[in-house]
């Protein structure tokens, strides 16, 4: 809509480590053995498991056939509050099982491995972002599901990349101007197709920012009848070469409603076992990550979603361990930014399908 940039917080943030992305392979005997004792601990546990697409391809399907559920940031927040299990186990990253905890305090929410983390997460320390909210009071504080529960309850929205458009459009027709937290590659994608006035935290995805657009550029030389489908926390020059972009579930159908045979993608190549589901014989291409020569921190795996595997998951249930606890006060806080975003969801969809489908 407009090409004019956003600006970025001026605020020095303190440095994080990223692990490597370390996947560890299991024999398929063990595997299939692993599956079983987890399907019987989780009827024994009264528990379901939530799987975001990045995960382990063995963790995705566990979910699925055992009843849970596989999807992205928003859904699987959605999806825990409405299941009547008592514990949630949460395989993705951090803040997604705080989210689960924030609108279920009353339920028991576990994680395969409480150091799953998040650099948009890792990059936005609470009292740092206090601070720049107080001294921007005339905006709305607008924050990405990327974040700990404590910068939530700073705000006024939570957003996730499925919904973070509309949302926006929303407040900027309220003549609202818009303070956005953490990622600023998909702030600028946001202001650029909304026009809003939007003040941008100056994160990112040690994932997603490895995409490289001059390398992207080659690769689609090489495959010009491929459709590229782009995550909006990749950098303009990726988000520029894109047919699409969009979340993880968005990426997903446009895989799907793809007419041509090869799909170039730039998002967590995790994405790849959903995407041969929902379209099976198209070939799938990783974008090109860290260019030529030039090693890169992740490659397109995410190395805190790989600390998810499938032994984690039963230990977590066997033990009953790696509880999210959430501060109350700051839970009560935080839900409300959240439930703004369901409410806001749920509306979209009953105003989009009507009210018998929605
Ligand atoms: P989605 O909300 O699109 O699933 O994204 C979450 C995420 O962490 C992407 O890196
Ligand atoms: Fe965070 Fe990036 Fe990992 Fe998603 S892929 S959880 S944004 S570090």
């Amino acid at each position: 809509m407009t090409t004019q940039s956003a600006p970025l917080a001026d605020v020095e943030l303190p440095p994080f480590d990223v692990p490597p992305t370390v996947e560890v392979s299991v024999d398929a005997d063990r595997r299939a053995a692993l599956r079983e004792e987890i399907k019987a601990l989780l009827k024994q546990r009264d528990a379901v498991l939530v799987a975001h697409y990045y995960t382990d391809a063995d963790i995705q399907r566990l979910a699925d056939e055992t009843g849970g559920y596989v999807s992205d940031s928003l859904d699987m927040a959605r999806f825990g509050h409405e299941h009547p299990a008592s514990t949630l186990i949460v395989a993705g990253v951090r803040f997604m099982g705080e989210t689960a905890k924030i609108l279920n305090p009353e339920k028991r929410v576990l994680m395969p491995d409480l150091h799953a983390e998040c650099s948009l997460d890792l990059g936005c320390p609470a009292d740092k972002f206090a601070e720049f909210c107080d001294q921007h009071p005339d905006r709305t504080v607008v924050v990405y599901a990327n974040t700990s529960a404590a910068v939530k309850a700073r705000a006024d929205w939570m957003v996730t990349s499925s919904s973070a458009v509309e949302v926006i459009n929303e407040l900027k027709a309220k003549g609202e101007k818009i303070l956005w937290a953490p990622d600023r590659y998909l702030g600028r994608y946001v202001q650029e197709q909304t026009g809003a006035d939007m003040l941008l935290w100056n994160g990112a995805c040690v994932v997603h920012e490895e995409f490289k657009g001059e390398e992207l550029r080659d690769l689609k030389a090489a495959h010009p009848h491929a459709r590229v489908l782009v995550h909006p926390e990749s950098p303009p020059s990726v988000i520029e070469l894109a047919d699409y972009v969009g979340s993880t579930t968005g990426i997903i159908k446009a895989a799907r409603e793809a007419t041509v045979d090869e799909l170039i993608v730039a998002t967590d190549r995790g994405i790849f076992h959903k995407i041969r589901e929902a379209a099976p014989g198209k070939t799938l291409i990783e974008a090109p990550t860290a260019g030529q020569g030039a090693t890169c921190r992740s490659c397109a795996h995410c190395p805190w979603m790989a600390m998810n595997s499938l032994e984690k998951v039963r230990n977590t249930l066997r033990d009953m361990s790696n509880e999210i606890h959430v501060d109350a006060q700051i839970g009560r806080k935080a839900v409300v930014s959240i439930k703004r975003l369901l409410d806001f969801a749920a509306a979209r969809k009953q105003q989009i399908y009507g009210a018998n489908d929605a």
